[in-house]
C-alpha cells in the first residue's frame, strides 16, 4: 500500500473537533429553521440509478457529463453517488406517491454529496449541503417562502448573503425556446469573440455560455441578448410578483439577468446566495423552480422549487462567528482521591441527566492536571470533590472565569439547579 492510502482521498475532508462542532450545529440549526416553515426531514439513498441524474439534472451539464462518481455494481446496474439532492427527492416523492397527498409536499435534507471537481478552497469532491424542496405548487408565494427561509437561515449562521435573482422562463417556444434560437444566432455571429474552450457550447448547451469563467467569453456575453427580455407574459408576471413579495418581506435581492445555474431542470425563478471572503467559489447556495423535473423522471406535471446551501462554504464564510456565545457553559468535575473519583462519575452522570454538559478526568490526573484539562475542555465551572466535601455531602463550585467559589450541597438536584441557573445567565 502506498502512503497515499492513509490519507483521505483528494477533495475530501476529515471534519475534526473543534470545527466539527460548528459543522454539527449548522445541520441542527438548519433543521429547526426549515421546520419553522413546515419542512419535514427526508433521507434518500447516497446513490441512485444513474438515469435519475441523467434525466433529472440533464446530459450536457458539467455535473452529469464530467463530475459524477458512477460505478457498476455486482449486479451490473449503473449507479451514481448523488451529486445533488433535488432529483433524488422528486424521485422519492413520485415513487411513494406523496404528491397524491396534501400539497405542497415540503421536505428538507442535509448530507454528503459527491462531484469529481478540481478541488480548491470551497470546492470539494465530497461536500455537504442542507436544502429544502416544496413540491406541488406553482404559486409565487412558494418561491418567496423558500427564498426567505434560505436568507434567514444564512443570517442565523452568521453569513450576510447577497441574493442574486433571475427568471429563466419555461421551455416552451413562446418563452425560453424562442430566446434560445435568438441566443444561438447571436453566439454564432460572435463566435470569434468567445474563448475557444466555449465555442462548442453553442451546440451543446448555449445558455451555459453565460456560466463561462473565461474572461474573453465573460466580456463578450455582456452584449448577448438576455432571457429576461424574452419571457412570455405568464413567466414575466410570475417573476414580477416574486420580486414584489420579496420586497414586502424586506428580503433584499439583486437582479442578475445572466444567472442561468448549472443544472438543466430549472424553469422560471433561479437564484443564488453569494458571500464575501470565499474567493472564486463565492456561491454559498443556490436554487430555483423546476416545474418540468417530475415529467423528466416519468411522473405527472408537478411544479417544484427549492434550494441547497453548501455547508463547507457556510463554515468558511461565517468563520467561527456562529458558535460564539452559543456554547453552553460546561462543567468539569474535579476529584481528589479514589473515593472522590468514584463519586465524581456519579455526580457527572447525574448532571448530564439533568441536561448539563459535564466531563470528568478519565486519566488519573492530579488536581493541577485536572484543572488544566478543565480549561482545555472549555469548562466554565469546576465542581470539586475532595475528602472534606465528601464528609459533609457538599461540593465546591468554582467559577473558572472569576475564580469565585462556594460550597453547596452535592445533592444533584440542587447542584444541577444551581449550575443550570448559572448556565442561563
Ligand atoms: P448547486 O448550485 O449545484 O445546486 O449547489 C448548491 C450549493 O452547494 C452551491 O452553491 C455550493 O455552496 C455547494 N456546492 C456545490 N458543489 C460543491 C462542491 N464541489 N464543493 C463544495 N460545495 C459545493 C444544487 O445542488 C441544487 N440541487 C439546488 C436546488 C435545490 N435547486 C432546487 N432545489
Amino acid at each position: 500500500m502506498t502512503t497515499d492510502a492513509w490519507r483521505a482521498p483528494k477533495g475530501t475532508n476529515d471534519i475534526l473537533p473543534p470545527g466539527s462542532r460548528e459543522w454539527a450545529l449548522i445541520l441542527q440549526l438548519a433543521q429547526s429553521c426549515f421546520a419553522s416553515a413546515g419542512y419535514e426531514p427526508v433521507e434518500t439513498p447516497m446513490f441512485e440509478h444513474t438515469e435519475v441524474f441523467e434525466r433529472g439534472v440533464g446530459e450536457g451539464t458539467e455535473v452529469v457529463d464530467k463530475q459524477m462518481y458512477t460505478f457498476t455494481d455486482q449486479g451490473g446496474r449503473s449507479l451514481t453517488l448523488r451529486p445533488e439532492g433535488t432529483a433524488p427527492v422528486v424521485r422519492a416523492v413520485l415513487e411513494h406517491n406523496l404528491h397524491r397527498g396534501p400539497l405542497p409536499v415540503k421536505l428538507c435534507y442535509g448530507g454528503a454529496f459527491f462531484r469529481q471537481e478540481r478541488p480548491q478552497k470551497g470546492r470539494y469532491r465530497q461536500f455537504f449541503q442542507v436544502g429544502i424542496e416544496a413540491i406541488g405548487s406553482d404559486s409565487p408565494l412558494v418561491d418567496v417562502e423558500v427564498i426567505e427561509v434560505g436568507t434567514r437561515f444564512l443570517q442565523t449562521v452568521g453569513v450576510e448573503p447577497t441574493l442574486l435573482l433571475n427568471s429563466i422562463g419555461h421551455v416552451d417556444p413562446s418563452c425560453r425556446g424562442a430566446y434560445l434560437a435568438t441566443l444561438v444566432e447571436w453566439l454564432k455571429a460572435h463566435e470569434g469573440e468567445l474563448a475557444p474552450a466555449d465555442r462548442q457550447r453553442v451546440n451543446t448547451n448555449p445558455l451555459r455560455t453565460f456560466d463561462s469563467k473565461e474572461n474573453k467569453t465573460v466580456g463578450a456575453m455582456k452584449a448577448a441578448p438576455l432571457i429576461t427580455e424574452h419571457l412570455c407574459d405568464e413567466c414575466r408576471a410570475h417573476f414580477e410578483t416574486v420580486q414584489e413579495l420579496l420586497g414586502t418581506l424586506g428580503v433584499g435581492f439583486r437582479l442578475e439577468p445572466r444567472l442561468v445555474r448549472g443544472l438543466d431542470y430549472y424553469t422560471q425563478t433561479a437564484f443564488e446566495f453569494v458571500a464575501g471572503g470565499l474567493g472564486s467559489q463565492n456561491a454559498v447556495g443556490g436554487g430555483g423552480r423546476y416545474d418540468g423535473l417530475s415529467e423528466s423522471l416519468g411522473g405527472p406535471p408537478l411544479p417544484g422549487i427549492g434550494f441547497a446551501l453548501g455547508v463547507d462554504r457556510i463554515l468558511l464564510a461565517s468563520s467561527g462567528q456562529m458558535t460564539r456565545g452559543t456554547q453552553p457553559h460546561r462543567v468539569y468535575v474535579v476529584a481528589l482521591g479514589d473515593r472522590a473519583a468514584r463519586e465524581a462519575l456519579k455526580v457527572t452522570t447525574d448532571l448530564r441527566i439533568h441536561g448539563i454538559q459535564a466531563q470528568l478526568d478519565l486519566m488519573g490526573r492530579g488536581m493541577k492536571g485536572q484543572m488544566k484539562d478543565a480549561d482545555r475542555t472549555g469548562a466554565r465551572w469546576a465542581v470539586i470533590l475532595g475528602d472534606d466535601e465528601l464528609a459533609v455531602g457538599e461540593v465546591t463550585v468554582r467559577d473558572l472565569e472569576s475564580g469565585y467559589q462556594q460550597r453547596i450541597t452535592s445533592e444533584t438536584h440542587a447542584l444541577a439547579k444551581h449550575l443550570g441557573m448559572e448556565q442561563e445567565r
